[in-house]
């Protein structure tokens, strides 16, 4: 019982600890990173803004921890070479414009 209650701590403050991240970052910067170079595709296979890949119902993307691990796989599968503090300002713009994560 004991081990199921420090594995849920453990979860809880991994997510507490990706808010955290989301709410030290430039959102400012990230919008204008995510306008750059993520947008154009998304708007090709999901028409108008492209936003619609993140409001959709069966969005793959479920918590905030979830959502810097996302930004991270497009950084790497794209070859965008952003820094750390680059990924997590998509991530924080991301949240606070669509996704809406306070966990
Ligand atoms: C070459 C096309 C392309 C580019 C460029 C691209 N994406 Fe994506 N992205 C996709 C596709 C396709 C999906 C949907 C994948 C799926 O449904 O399995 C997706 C899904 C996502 C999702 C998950 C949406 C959900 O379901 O919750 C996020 C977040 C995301 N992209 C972020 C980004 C970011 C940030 C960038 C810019 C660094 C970016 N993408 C650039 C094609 C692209």
């Amino acid at each position: 019982m004991l081990k199921i209650i420090f594995l849920l701590f453990c979860l809880l403050s991994l997510n507490a600890g990706a808010n955290v991240l989301l709410a030290k970052a430039d959102m400012a910067a990230g919008k204008a990173l995510h306008e750059k170079n993520c947008i154009a595709c998304h708007a090709s296979s999901y028409g108008s803004d492209g936003s619609a890949i993140y409001t959709r119902e069966n969005r793959k993307v479920n918590t905030s921890k979830g959502l810097i691990a996302q930004v991270r796989a497009c950084n790497t599968n794209l070859g965008l070479k952003w820094f750390e503090d680059e990924e997590l300002n998509v991530a924080a713009y991301l949240n606070q414009t669509y996704y809406k994560f306070d966990h």
